[in-house]
C-alpha cells in the first residue's frame, strides 16, 4: 500500500535552498574536451602541484594497518601538529578536511528547539564558498557584508550589525582569503574580537604567505578559532585531513559531538609523516612562492588582465575588454582548467592555481595569443 504522502514534501526548506556542489572531475573534463586526462592542466582548486612529500608517500606505501580502524582521536597526529603550530593538542581537533570542522563547529551552536546557540552567520563573499553552504545546511541564517573592490573586509559594517543586534554571531574569515589572495590586517582580527562574535579564521593556505599564523591569540582570545588543513602547502587534499585550533572551553562539546572515525589512517599516516620530514614540504612550499611571484610578473604584462597581489598558492586575475569565454575556450583548448565564477561580482575575473613553471607557462602562451 502506498502511503499517503509523498516523502520528497518533507524535506526540510534549507536543503531545497541549497545548490549541488559537484565540480567536473579530470576523466570527465578529458571525455568533454576529447582529450588524454594525462594531458590536463589542472589548476582550478588550489591543490597542490608538486603531491605529497616523497617521504609521506613512502610511508603511506608501507603502512600495514588499513585493515584497522583509525585512531578516532588522532593522537600521535594531534601532538605531531600541536609542535608544529605551537599549540597544546589539548585544544587541536582533526577532521575530515577543514570543510568537516566548519560542519562541526556550526552544529556546536545551531539553535536548539528551546532556544540557545547562534542563530545567525556572517559571511564576507567573496570567499570560500562552504561558509554559507554549512551555515545554511544547519538552519542558521546567513548575513553577507561583502567585501570592497580590493576585497577588503567591511570591519565597520561588521560592527554596526553587531550594535544593531548584539546577539552572538559566528563570522568566518579566510586569511588569506579565496579567491584572491589577501590576507586579514591584524588591526582588523583585534578589532572584530572584540565584539560579540565567534571569530573563526580559516588559515588554509597560510603557509603561502609571509605572515604568521594567529594560533598563538586562541589561548588568550576566548572567541577565536583557527583553522587550517592539509590539502593545499602538504599536498594531501585527496586524503582529506584538516585541523582547528579551539579555545579550552569548547573542547568537551567538540569531542562530544564529533563522529568517531572521521579522520581515516591514510589521513592520519600522510599528515604525520608530512610533519616528520618538514624540509622537503617546506621546499616544495618555497617553489610554489616563488613561481607565484614569477607568474603574478608575467601575468602582468598581458595588457587586459588585472592581477591582484597573492599571498597565497593562487593568483586572481579581472578580465578587460577580452570575454571570460574567450579566456575559458583558449584555455580548454589546451586542456587547462581554470576556476571561473559565477557570481556577478566576479564574472569577469579567473583564478589561476599556480602549476608547476612548466604548467605555467602553457596559460602564459594561451593567454598571450589572444
Ligand atoms: C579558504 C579555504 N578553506 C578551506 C578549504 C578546504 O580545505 P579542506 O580541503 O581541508 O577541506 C579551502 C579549499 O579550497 C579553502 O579555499
Amino acid at each position: 500500500m502506498s502511503s499517503s504522502f509523498d516523502v520528497k514534501d518533507l524535506i526540510g526548506e534549507r536543503v531545497r535552498s541549497l545548490q549541488e556542489y559537484a565540480p567536473e572531475p579530470p576523466e570527465e573534463a578529458a571525455l568533454r574536451l576529447g582529450l588524454p586526462v594525462g594531458q590536463l592542466i589542472k589548476l582550478a582548486a588550489n591543490e597542490n602541484p608538486y603531491g605529497p612529500t616523497k617521504h609521506a608517500l613512502a610511508v603511506l606505501n608501507g603502512y600495514s594497518n588499513y585493515h584497522r580502524y583509525p585512531d578516532a582521536v588522532s593522537r600521535r597526529l594531534r601532538q605531531a601538529i600541536g609542535r608544529y603550530v605551537g599549540v597544546d593538542a589539548a585544544n587541536i581537533l582533526v577532521g575530515n578536511g577543514s570543510d568537516e570542522l566548519i560542519d562541526s563547529l556550526l552544529r556546536l551552536f545551531r539553535p536548539g528547539p528551546r532556544g540557545g546557540g547562534i542563530a545567525q552567520v556572517i559571511n564576507c563573499p567573496p570567499t570560500f564558498g562552504e561558509y554559507q553552504f554549512y551555515a545554511l545546511s544547519n538552519d542558521m541564517e546567513v548575513v553577507d557584508v561583502p567585501r570592497d573592490e580590493g576585497f577588503r573586509v567591511d570591519v565597520a559594517a561588521i560592527g554596526a550589525l553587531c550594535r544593531a543586534d548584539p546577539r552572538p554571531k559566528v563570522l568566518f574569515l579566510a586569511s588569506p582569503n579565496s579567491p584572491d589572495g589577501s590576507l586579514l590586517p591584524d588591526a582588523d582580527l583585534m578589532r572584530l574580537l572584540a565584539l560579540p562574535l565567534v571569530v573563526v579564521l580559516d588559515e588554509a593556505y597560510i603557509e603561502f604567505s609571509g605572515a604568521s599564523s594567529k594560533v598563538g591569540l586562541v589561548k588568550e582570545q576566548g572567541n577565536l578559532i583557527i583553522l587550517r588543513t592539509f590539502s593545499k602547502w602538504a599536498g594531501l587534499a585527496g586524503l582529506r585531513v584538516g585541523y582547528g585550533i579551539f579555545p579550552d572551553s569548547l573542547m568537551g562539546a567538540l569531542w562530544r559531538l564529533k563522529s568517531p572515525y572521521n579522520v581515516n589512517c591514510a589521513a592520519q599516516v600522510g599528515a604525520l609523516a608530512t610533519l616528520e620530514n618538514l624540509g622537503e614540504a617546506k621546499e616544495m612550499i618555497a617553489k610554489i612562492v616563488a613561481e607565484r611571484e614569477r607568474l603574478t610578473r608575467k601575468l602582468r604584462e598581458i595588457p587586459f588582465l588585472k592581477v591582484y597581489d597573492s599571498q597565497s598558492n593562487f593568483v586572481l586575475c579581472r578580465a578587460q575588454g577580452v570575454s571570460m569565454e574567450t579566456i575559458r575556450q583558449a584555455m580548454e583548448r589546451r586542456g587547462i582548467l581554470l576556476r571561473y565564477f559565477s557570481d556577478p561580482v566576479l564574472q569577469d575575473c579567473v583564478r589561476i592555481t599556480v602549476g608547476t613553471p612548466m604548467q605555467d607557462e602553457s596559460i602564459l602562451i594561451a593567454l598571450r595569443g589572444l
